[in-house]
């Protein structure tokens, strides 16, 4: 039985050229690839400024950092990701407060958010993370007017959505991670994404003194700019405590070629989006899709009574459907740090009645007709 997968990466010969061209180039770790890469995803997204690092987790944990979060600081996140989003605030020493989500877009919910801030003293919080869940970008003009109120920082995590993008009240398009609101973006290069590189991910902004922190803080906190002494050419100066958190040149041959085929791939995603949509409208409920957005369709997310036995259902029948995602709040870790009793009813309701139908660009009419016949029939009875 053939399978289908929920998401898989789209490696053509051209991207096997790229990669096998710069593994016969000098460089192998950081090299002329990097740079390009960083340019041209800054470019796409609308950024001023891109550093690549090895992975999404990475970097937020150094956006945390560059952002001056330390022990004790308050931040505000969605339940409803995956857990590196609210893993980067303990990596710091902060604490994590979950706000419960929209359940209609599945996004962090704003009234929830302010509810939340509201609720608490002046200078209770910190920052927010908000995520564009499953590609649908969340409206950040909001947002950072509700930051900048409570002056707060906002970290987008964006590693659904490259490509997607929200209209502000200027009728301008914003792209995820553009940084016009967000202080700093997050995106992932892990297989299942837009962009494949195996592993790896870019961190966006407008601002350069934290783009200028976030270079120091990939690599070791070492510099050559600006040093208390100079022995020769061959010195330089560890100024901060950093990491080892770079990408390499032949991930980053990779991440080009991928980039240049993204428009293509999230336009045959919404084209996907749109004919499970036609199929299920009035009889499945799907995520909602604000006026003005444009969803990057990482995932395409129904929600069902019999959830589980719909996942067994499509098992056996080699539809590899997944779920996104178990709330956070609920994992071990976090209850044993007093999570368990968040209240955050629509996430919990949402777990319990989400499942994630294949969505990736190299999806068949065959095979997307295969599903959309195996759904009707189990939910048909
Ligand atoms: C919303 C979100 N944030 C962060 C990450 C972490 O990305 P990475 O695997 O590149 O570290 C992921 C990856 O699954 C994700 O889905």
């Amino acid at each position: 039985m053939k399978k289908i997968p929920y998401g898989r990466q789209n490696i053509d010969q051209n991207d096997i050229d790229a990669v096998v061209s710069a593994l016969q180039s000098d460089y192998l770790t950081q090299g002329p690839k990097v740079k390009e890469f960083e340019i041209k995803f800054a470019e796409y997204v609308g950024a001023k400024y891109a550093v690549a690092v090895n992975n999404a987790t990475s970097g937020l944990h150094l956006s945390v950092l560059a952002l001056n979060l330390s022990k004790g600081d308050r931040i505000i996140t969605t339940p409803i990701t995956f857990a590196a989003t609210a893993n980067c605030v303990r990596y710091a020493g902060g604490e994590v407060w979950f706000s419960d989500i929209d359940p209609n877009t599945y996004l962090l919910d704003i009234n929830s958010v302010r509810e939340l801030i509201e609720s608490k003293p002046k200078g209770f919080f910190k920052g927010i993370i908000p995520v564009d869940f499953a590609g649908l970008p969340i409206n950040m003009e909001e947002f950072r007017a509700l930051a900048d109120a409570h002056s707060l920082w906002i970290i987008e995590d964006a590693c659904h959505a490259p490509g997607g993008y929200f209209v502000d009240s200027q009728s301008e398009k914003n792209f995820c991670g553009n940084g016009n609101y967000a202080d700093i973006g997050v995106f992932s290069f892990h297989p299942v994404k837009h962009i494949a590189c195996g592993e790896g991910g870019m961190l966006t902004t407008n601002s350069k003194e934290l783009y200028e922190k976030l270079v120091l803080l990939r690599t070791h906190g070492i510099t050559k700019e600006n040093m208390d002494e100079n022995h020769g050419n061959w010195y330089y100066e560890m100024i901060a405590l950093g990491f080892n958190y770079r990408l390499t040149d032949f991930q980053s041959a990779l991440g080009i070629t991928q980039l240049a085929k993204n428009n293509k791939g999230v336009a045959r995603r919404n084209e996907i989006s749109a004919n499970y949509k036609k199929e299920f409208e009035g009889k499945i409920k799907f995520q909602d899709l604000p006026a003005g957005a444009y969803n990057a369709h990482h995932l395409f997310i129904v929600e069902v009574e019999n959830r589980k036995e719909l996942y067994d259902f499509l098992h056996s029948k080699g539809i590899l459907v997944q779920i996104h995602y178990v709330p956070v709040h609920t994992m071990p870790y976090y209850k044993n740090i007093g999570y368990a009793d968040a209240g955050l009813v629509h996430a919990e309701k949402y777990y319990s009645r989400c499942i994630s139908l294949p969505m990736y660009p190299t999806l068949s009419d065959d095979e997307q007709n295969f599903v959309i016949e195996h759904v009707k029939q189990f939910v048909n009875g």
